[in-house]
């Protein structure tokens, strides 16, 4: 397996470090060969190179690198964003460039509740809070189209497209239809959206997913707006399984899928392009403020890590890195009753020691 690692900024190197020393130890249990390489991708590259922090005026990643990455199994990132760099030119210029590039057109997070993990909802344990959200990566309102006139008068107007297509709806509904037949557990697939008000975009996502539901008469076709689907995390996060939304609406619902999972400490995701190079990363960010201390929650990582084996594994037929996978999770649910917290500086362990303890699990 070759890997691409970008340990990003902030803490992202640290974690990282974490998740590769997993990989040695798993990658000798299972018996397979791997090969990484570092990409030094980050908001301090971008600065050093003559980067403006409040414009765009260089690349973050440049085209070759791109082009580099494409010959991969998988990419490792830790975490992308710069305290000095303006909002939106790293996440820009490197995370939403290489998803559209790459068309990495699915966005997998798990929301499960591991042993022993804190959850800010009372009554709910690792029974209750365990499902999956397949978010939609390239279209919707991360399309990038629309514009400003006027700008900075009374009159000025902006305009933020939402843009699906066919094409894009049905790629995404069918991989979460497959996600859920192979999960195997409630069957059923939830719809999110806002077909009430967005009835043009979201009358498309209804229409398609009814279709494509057809060929899995087993599961059930069950549609949530995006609102009450926010209630029923908090109130009832059991009746997930599977569920399916567009870019705008998965970013929102997995971060609140996130705090009830334990926090940003263990939530983790992958950027999929099942027939292409896939990418694979914490969802919390760069945590400028713990760099270097040694205290961040590596468990994230880690658990990307795991995702990135299972992942890259299925879409390439190799069952010795699926194995790794799932090594992997086994030994991070074997760690997490050991630790106080997963917040950063309270888990009663360092982010070294944490590793430690994940490789000695698998
Ligand atoms: C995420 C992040 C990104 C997104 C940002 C950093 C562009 O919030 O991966 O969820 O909105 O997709
Ligand atoms: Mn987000």
């Amino acid at each position: 397996m070759r890997i691409a690692v970008i340990g990003g900024d902030g803490t992202g190197p640290e974690v990282v470090a974490e998740g590769l020393k997993v990989l040695k130890v798993v990658a000798e249990k299972v018996g397979f060969k791997y090969e990484l390489k570092k990409f030094s991708l980050s908001g301090d590259r971008y600065l050093a190179a003559g980067g403006d922090p409040n414009s765009q005026n260089i690349p973050v990643i440049h085209d070759e690198e791109i082009a580099e990455l494409r010959t991969f199994d998988a990419i490792y990132l830790g975490a992308i964003g710069h305290p000095k760099v303006a909002p939106g030119i790293l996440e820009k210029g490197l995370l939403l460039r290489l998803r559209f590039e790459l068309d990495q057109y699915i966005n997998l997070r798990p929301v499960k509740l591991y042993p022993g993990v804190w959850t800010p909802l009372k009554d709910k344990g690792p029974e209750e809070i365990d499902f999956i959200v397949v978010r939609e990566n390239t279209e919707g309102l991360y399309s990038g189209m629309g514009g400003v006139q006027f700008k900075g008068t009374p009159h000025e107007v902006a305009t933020q497209v939402l843009c699906d297509t066919r094409m894009g709806v049905e790629r995404a509904i069918r991989y979460a239809f497959e996600v859920c037949r192979k999960r195997n557990r409630k069957k059923r697939l939830t719809l999110v959206g806002k077909t009430n008000v967005l009835t043009f975009a979201h009358g498309l996502w209804y229409r398609t997913f009814l279709e494509i539901g057809e060929e899995y008469p087993e599961i059930e076709k069950d549609y949530n707006h995006v609102d009450a689907c926010c209630m029923w995390f908090v109130k009832n996060p059991e009746y997930y399984d599977t569920i399916v939304t567009d870019n705008m609406f998965g970013d929102i619902i997995t971060d609140l899928g996130a705090m009830i999972q334990g926090g940003m400490g263990v939530a983790a995701g992958g950027n999929i392009n099942p027939q292409s190079v896939s990418m694979f990363e914490p969802i919390g960010g760069s945590a400028p403020k713990y760099t270097g201390m040694n205290v961040i929650n590596p468990i994230a990582a880690i658990s990307a890590l795991g995702m990135l084996l299972r992942e890259t594994g299925n879409h390439r037929s190799n069952a010795k890195w699926v194995e790794a996978g799932d090594r992997v999770e086994l030994a991070v649910m074997a760690t997490t009753p050991k630790m106080k917290s997963q917040a950063a500086g309270k888990m009663g362990f360092s982010t070294t020691e944490i590793g430690d303890m994940v490789a000695a699990a698998v």
